[in-house]
C-alpha cells in the first residue's frame, strides 16, 4: 500500500450491506464525495484525490447515490477505463440505468442499457439523427435560443449564468429536436431536476421518473396520429430489423433520450463558466480567439466529466490485479481517469489548444455518446456567443460556492459584469 494513501478506516462511513467476501478488506473504501463535484473552485479535486492516494481499483460501499446493493468496484486509470467501455465481452451494459425498474416498469433503456450485437441496431437507427450534418442543421435554432436568454441579461451586468443561462438553452433545443411543446419546459426541469439530483430520496426520484413516463406515453401517441417533422415522430414511426419498434422500445428510446438530453450539457456549461469566471485570461484569449474554441471545449469536457458510467462483469477476471466475480458492478471514474498523467500530458493545467485530447467524457467504444455532436456544437455557440456579447465577468461576491451534488451535479453560478453606460 502508498505510505500516502490513507487508510480505510479515513474514509467516509457507508451504511449498508457489507462487500461480497471476494472483495480483500484493503481493498474497500468509501468516496461517495469523490466521485462527483464538490467544491466550486476545484470540483473535481477529491476525485483526482482518489486517482493520487487510492488503489487503481478500488471497492466502494457507496457510489454516486445509485448503489443499493452490497457496492461497487471503481476503476480510475484512463487504459483500465478504456478498457471497461470497450471489452464487450466483459463488461454489460444491462442493468446500469435504473429509472424503469425504480417505478415498476419492464422496459429497457435504448440504447444505454443494451449490448452488442443488440444494441447497434438501434445505433443505426438513432445515428443518422445526432451525425455532424444532423446537427449543423439544427445550428440557426441553437444561436436563436442562446441569443434570446442573453437578451433577457445582458443589460442587468449579472445573472446566474447557470440557472438562467446553462439550464435553459439546452432543454430548448433538445425539445425542439424532439418536437415537445414549450410550456412542458418547467415540468421537464422539475421531473428531471427530481430524477437526477433527489437520488438519496427514492419517491422524489420515482414521481420523477413517473410523471415523465406519463406525459411521454401521451405525446407519443399524439405522434403516432399525428406525425411531425421531429425526432420523436421518427422514433415512432420508425423501424429496427425490418419491423415497426414495439412499445416498450420507442418508451425505452424517448425515455432515455428525454434524461441524457436534459442535464448533461447543462452541467457541462456550468462547470465551464466556473472556470471562465475565475480565469479573466482565459475568458480574454478565447474572446479575442474564437477559433480557440472547439479545442478549448474538448479541454472542459476534459476536466469536468459530469456522468460516471458503470458496467457490470460478465465473466470473473481481473482488472489491473484485482478479481472481479460475474456479477460485480464497476463503476469507470472518468474525473480520475481524464486526469491521467500516462494519458494527459501535464493533466493539472488546463491548455485550450491540448491536443490530442482523448478524454473520456463522453466515454470509448460501442456506447459513445449519442449526443456528443450535438453537446459540443450547443456548447461553443453558447460560449462563444456569451463570451461575444457580455464583457469580463467574475463570480459575484459572497455567491454560494457549493455544488449540489447529484447523478448529473449543477452548481448555481451567480455572475457580475460591468455595464457600460
Ligand atoms: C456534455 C454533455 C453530455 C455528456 C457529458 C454526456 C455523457 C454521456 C456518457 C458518459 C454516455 C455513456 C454512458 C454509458 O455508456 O454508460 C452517454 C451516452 C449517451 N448520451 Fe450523452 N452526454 C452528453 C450529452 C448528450 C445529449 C445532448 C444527448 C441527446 C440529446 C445525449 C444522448 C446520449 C445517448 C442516447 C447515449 C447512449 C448511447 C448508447 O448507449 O449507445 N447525450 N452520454
Amino acid at each position: 500500500m502508498d505510505a500516502n494513501r490513507p487508510p480505510a478506516s479515513s474514509a467516509t462511513a457507508a451504511a449498508g450491506a457489507p462487500p461480497p467476501p471476494h472483495v480483500p478488506p484493503e481493498l474497500v473504501f468509501d468516496y461517495e464525495a469523490a466521485l462527483g463535484p464538490t467544491a466550486l473552485e476545484d470540483p473535481y479535486a477529491p476525485a483526482r484525490q482518489v486517482f493520487e492516494t487510492l488503489p487503481p481499483v478500488f471497492y466502494s460501499r457507496s457510489a454516486n447515490g445509485m448503489t443499493t446493493g452490497p457496492g461497487t468496484w471503481v476503476c480510475s486509470r484512463y487504459e483500465d477505463i478504456r478498457e471497461v467501455y470497450q471489452n464487450t465481452e466483459r463488461y454489460s451494459s444491462v442493468g446500469i440505468f435504473p429509472f424503469a425498474d425504480m417505478v415498476g416498469e419492464s422496459f429497457q433503456a435504448i440504447p444505454i442499457a443494451l449490448d452488442p450485437p443488440e444494441h447497434n441496431k438501434y445505433r443505426v437507427l438513432l445515428n443518422p439523427w445526432f451525425s455532424p450534418k444532423a446537427v449543423a442543421a439544427l445550428e440557426s435554432k441553437i444561436y436563436a435560443i442562446v441569443n434570446a436568454l442573453i437578451d433577457g441579461f445582458a443589460d442587468k451586468g449579472e445573472c446566474d449564468v447557470s440557472y438562467d443561462f446553462g439550464r435553459i438553452y439546452p432543454v430548448k433545443v433538445f425539445m425542439g429536436l424532439m418536437g415537445f411543446p414549450d410550456e412542458k419546459f418547467e415540468d421537464f426541469l422539475s421531473w428531471g431536476y427530481a430524477m437526477l439530483h433527489d437520488m438519496a430520496n427514492l419517491e422524489r426520484v420515482q414521481w420523477g421518473a413517473r410523471s415523465a413516463l406519463v406525459y411521454l406515453r401521451s405525446f407519443i401517441e399524439e405522434v403516432r396520429a399525428t406525425p411531425g417533422d421531429n425526432l420523436t415522430s421518427r422514433i415512432v414511426h420508425g423501424e429496427v430489423d425490418g419491423r415497426p419498434l414495439t412499445e416498450d422500445e420507442i418508451i425505452g428510446i424517448v425515455f432515455f433520450l428525454w434524461t441524457g438530453g436534459l442535464d448533461t450539457v447543462a452541467a457541462t456549461s456550468a462547470l465551464t463558466f466556473r472556470r471562465l469566471a475565475l480565469d479573466p485570461e482565459l475568458q480574454q484569449k478565447l474572446r479575442a480567439q474564437p477559433e480557440l474554441l472547439p479545442e478549448a471545449i474538448e479541454e472542459f469536457l476534459r476536466t469536468n466529466p459530469t456522468v460516471n458510467s458503470a458496467r457490470i462483469a460478465k465473466v470473473d477476471h481481473e482488472l489491473h490485479g484485482v478479481q472481479i466475480k460475474r456479477g460485480d458492478r464497476v463503476l469507470c471514474l472518468a474525473a480520475a481517469g481524464n486526469y491521467d498523467p500516462a494519458e494527459f500530458d501535464d493533466p493539472l493545467s488546463f491548455r485550450a489548444d491540448r491536443a490530442p485530447n482523448r478524454h473520456l467524457t463522453f466515454v470509448a467504444g460501442p456506447h459513445r455518446c449519442l449526443g456528443s455532436h450535438l453537446a459540443r456544437r450547443e456548447l461553443r455557440i453558447a460560449l462563444g456567443e456569451f463570451l461575444r456579447r457580455i464583457p469580463s465577468f467574475r463570480l459575484k461576491p459572497g455567491a454560494d460556492r457549493t455544488v449540489v451534488p447529484g447523478l448529473i451535479a449543477t452548481p448555481r453560478l451567480p455572475i457580475v459584469w460591468d455595464v457600460k453606460g
